[in-house]
């Protein structure tokens, strides 16, 4: 696996393996790498020629309250996971590499920006779409991979995409969770051991509350109402449990048939977020078939 840390040198190695008709898929992380992140290495693997990971632990998505200095950084044991699976080259840029000068350009996908996530960490998202936008010109990719686990990620990065004409394809890949259904994440390192205990209460509550709409309720505030006690009951501090459109992620009516429940929540003083999408198919199928028959 080659190593780098200037654009410079970023450049020139894709430069070659694209002057060899290579496709060259992309994955960005901010590194403590676990196998959510090797699971998005591998999916590049399937699908293109080469496969480049940066690590760059991003200071402009974090808030001035938030744990940018902390976040923990594991460089040599990164390596070698990276090594591992066969990477073909690890970008590692330093602060000053990435931002040689105060940003005098925003990148800021309005709407989607400021809900959810976004409205309990103003300028989150700009910092992460600046970032990858910055990333993608770099490394010029032919293929991005994004986890589901950051749903509203994922949806801010494919709208900039698409607004900006960036010419790259977008993956996402499921999430991947610990044996009792916790969501892999580097934040999960902070959770005391009691806490990591209560940790996987919030998938299991929102398997239920998909598992409560699935089998016919409407009455979604009530869904989410009785899993909200259990998970207050647990220790955990609500930022927002929602049932919103997939598409969009704004709430979602009766008639919305992609679906997506999105949970962000505070154990301890670890924020956790989860999300589970669905489709109501067959429910959807009979309330439009219902229409065509006027029944
Ligand atoms: P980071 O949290 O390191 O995540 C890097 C990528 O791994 C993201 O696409 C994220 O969604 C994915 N990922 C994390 N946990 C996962 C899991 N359990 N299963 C599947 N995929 C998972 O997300 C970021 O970094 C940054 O915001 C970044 C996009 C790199 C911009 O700085």
């Amino acid at each position: 696996m080659q190593i780098v840390r200037s654009i410079k040198d970023l450049r020139f190695a894709i430069t070659a393996w694209r002057q060899n008709g290579q496709r060259v898929a992309f994955v960005p992380t901010m590194g403590n790498l676990h196998a959510g992140h090797i699971q998005l290495v591998k999916t590049a693997q399937q699908q293109a020629d080469r496969v480049v990971v940066s690590i760059f632990v991003n200071p402009a998505q974090f808030g001035p309250n938030e744990d940018f200095a902390s976040y923990p950084r594991t460089e040599q044991p990164d390596q070698a996971k990276l090594a591992d699976c066969g990477t073909d080259l690890l970008f590692l840029p330093s602060v000053v590499e990435m931002y040689p000068t105060p940003l005098q350009t925003q990148v800021s996908v309005k709407g989607l920006s400021t809900l959810h996530c976004g409205a309990s960490r103003p300028g989150h998202f700009d910092g992460v779409a600046i970032v990858v936008c910055k990333l993608l010109n770099m490394v010029q990719p032919d293929l991005l991979l994004l986890g589901e686990k950051d749903f509203q990620q994922l949806a801010v990065i494919r709208t900039m995409v698409a607004d900006l004409n960036i010419p790259v394809t977008i993956q996402g890949v499921p999430t991947v969770r610990e044996a009792d259904g916790l969501a892999m994440s580097s934040r999960n390192s902070y959770l005391t051991t009691p806490e990591r205990q209560h940790a996987p209460l919030l998938y299991r509550a929102l398997c239920a509350t998909r598992d409560a709409v699935l089998s016919g309720s409407t009455d979604y505030q009530s869904a989410i109402d009785r899993q909200t006690k259990i998970l207050q009951d647990a220790g955990f501090l609500l930022d927002y449990f929602r049932i919103c459109r997939s598409a969009d992620l704004l709430p979602a009516t009766e008639n919305d048939a992609e679906l997506v429940i999105l949970i962000a929540a505070k154990l301890g003083k670890t924020r956790l977020i989860d999300n589970i999408y669905f489709t109501r198919g067959n429910w959807a199928r009979a309330k439009s078939e219902a229409a065509v028959t006027g029944a």
